[in-house]
């Protein structure tokens, strides 16, 4: 039996304060995401259970139970106030996935500082923006990734701590620098847990528009009751459920629920800190009897590409329960996942403002193959006329998704960026900016995004900061970045160049282009293509139209191109 049971019945009467009581949560009183991930999990009886069971690219396997998630977040939060980090003070987390990561997020909420995520791969360029944005006090890394922070470091006076959780013993730091060894350190059995609200501010994540910088998208501790009861009814977790959600926690799926819908639910989780690879992530299913896998499209089509053969190697009975998220789920990987584990991968939809599903799948309902499904109980969601920001008064037109703004999770602003959080409403409805139909019995399908950010395998990535970083190179003289079609990624980064005069076209250049975009930012930034053009197209303003590059990439029409400079 699902935990959700009838959808039907749970969307009649349906109220947040389910969750509130189920977490004994009285309005006004104090919530903190932290304690209700370790502490509470403890005091219902759960201390010895399972929490995080991780596993490194070497094979190497860590274990932590509910009461050492509580004794080590209790550690790392004590670590935090005592080097003088306060309330509200933004504290990065910039670690591959490692049970630093993990128990550092609760740890952070503990003490009342801000958790900012930020994905291990991120290069210097894509580190500042977001550290400067935020003015974080304090980056918690490995040695690793502590060059990165270096090279910036003089950049950021208010940076005051770049804390390394792997330094090795007895070999000098450099300023600001400090060590932490969370195994080795003396477990703080005693903790007095910051008072937070619901509203006091937990986790800040940065994600990509079509222009301007990253925004920071701020939300706050009451988010935890979206998150705990969109685990329970849509992930369908329950008490004895072996958990994989195989997403980052440099991503939002990664926190609210790799960490916090998990947790909060007092499950069982296993974390996998390797990288892709069919026959590793089957094995991996096999060894920790997974049954609630919530992974993403571009997975789901690498391991479709891998074949059924390597399925047959593994028992991967366990599975009960699969779910995807961040980008379309198409209808083939649907039908596939049904044909090969039995069952299928039910699409959720949400992003990183939203803090938790919005339109989904439940276990139990009729599954469409290609579309998202339905909002969740208490999201009331539609699809909207561009131009008059009102509902369609009839189903299958293809329009702006839109939320009715309210529900718990949903962000409370972009950091120091208010004007571009307002942009997002219209007409009393919040636009995430996607666009999609809605068909005759309720479900949606999702058309594309309504802006020129590019979902490269699930992870958005801003054409702007491409460009910018582009610009950068000595050779390029313009660029226009858009995305191209991939099998298994839906859409890879290209770039359009015009070079500088005394430069010319090579493979050379090619990837040394590719190269400095990659360092810069990240692997995902990187263009997996880049054509060198004479000219790119403009406006007679100027303005450098993607548009039509994109629609040549895509093999769509161009459209009206009566405002093209080179067009006369
Ligand atoms: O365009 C939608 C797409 O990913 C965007 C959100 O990205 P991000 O904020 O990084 O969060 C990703 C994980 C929640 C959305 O605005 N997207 C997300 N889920 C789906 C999707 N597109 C189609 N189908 C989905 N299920």
């Amino acid at each position: 039996m699902s935990n959700i049971g009838s959808f039907d019945e749970r969307i009649k009467n349906f109220n947040w304060d389910i969750a509130e009581k189920e977490l004994d949560f009285v309005p006004g009183n104090i919530i903190n995401i932290g304690w209700y991930c370790s502490d509470r999990i403890c005091r219902m009886g759960k201390a010895e259970k399972p929490a995080l069971i991780w596993e490194g690219s070497t094979g190497i396997e860590k274990r932590y139970t509910y009461n050492d998630l509580r004794l080590n977040s209790n550690t790392i939060g004590h670590f935090l106030r005592e080097l003088g980090i306060r309330p509200e003070d933004r504290v990065c987390l910039f670690m591959d996935k490692i049970p630093e990561l993990y128990i550092g997020f609760l740890g952070i909420l503990k003490m009342g500082g801000i958790a900012q995520p930020l994905f291990s791969a991120f290069g210097d360029e894509s580190l500042f923006v977001r550290l400067d944005n935020a003015q974080t006090t304090a980056i918690i890394t490995q040695k690793k990734h502590a060059p990165k922070v270096r090279k910036i470091m003089d950049k950021m006076p208010y940076l005051k701590h770049m804390i390394i959780v792997d330094a090795d013993p007895g070999k000098p730091l450099g300023d600001r620098e400090v060590a932490f060894d969370m195994e080795k350190a003396e477990k703080i059995d005693q903790f007095d847990i910051h008072p937070t609200y619901a509203e006091s501010a937990s986790v800040l994540h940065y994600t990509s528009g079509t222009t301007g910088q990253p925004k920071g998208v701020k939300h706050v501790h009451y988010s935890l009751i979206s998150q705990y009861l969109t685990s329970k009814w849509v992930l369908d977790l329950q008490d004895s459920d072996i958990y994989w959600c195989t997403a980052d926690p440099g991503w939002v799926t990664g926190t609210s629920y790799g960490i916090i819908g998990a947790f909060s639910n007092g499950v069982t989780q296993c974390v996998l800190d390797a990288g892709f690879s069919a026959d590793n992530w089957y094995r991996f299913i096999e060894k920790h009897k997974i049954t609630m896998w919530y992974s993403a499209p571009t997975a789901i089509r690498s391991l479709m590409k891998a074949g059924e053969d390597v399925i047959k190697k593994y028992d991967l009975s366990t599975l009960r329960h699969l779910a995807s998220v961040g980008e379309p789920l198409n209808s083939e990987a649907v039908i596939w996942s049904e044909k090969v584990f039995g069952k299928p991968f039910l699409d959720t939809y949400w992003q990183t403002e939203t803090g938790s599903i919005m339109i989904t799948n439940f276990p139990g309902m009729k599954i469409k193959p290609g579309s998202m499904g339905k909002p969740f109980p208490g999201i009331t969601a539609t699809v909207i006329d561009a131009e008059t920001f009102e509902p369609f008064g009839e189903t299958g037109k293809i329009g702006l998704i839109a939320i009715k703004p309210g529900w718990p999770s949903m962000m409370r602003t972009y950091w120091n960026n208010e004007s571009t959080y307002k942009n997002k409403f219209k007409n009393g409805w919040y636009l995430p900016g996607d666009r999609s139909s809605i068909d005759n019995e309720g479900y949606f399908w999702f058309v594309g995004r309504d802006d020129d950010v590019i979902n490269t395998g699930g992870h958005l990535v801003s054409p702007f900061e491409v460009e910018s970083a582009l610009l950068e190179h000595p050779a390029v003289a313009e660029s226009a970045v858009v995305a191209k079609p991939d099998f298994v990624n839906m859409e890879v980064v290209k770039a359009f160049v015009t070079l500088k005069p005394g430069f010319t076209a090579s493979k050379d250049l090619d990837l040394d282009i590719m190269n400095f975009v990659r360092k810069k930012l990240s692997p995902l930034a990187m263009p997996q293509e880049i054509e060198f053009i004479d000219s790119l197209p403009k406006t007679r303003s100027g303005k450098i139209m993607r548009r039509i590059l994109h629609a040549k990439e895509w093999g769509e029409a161009i459209g009206d191109t009566s405002t093209l400079e080179n067009d006369d």
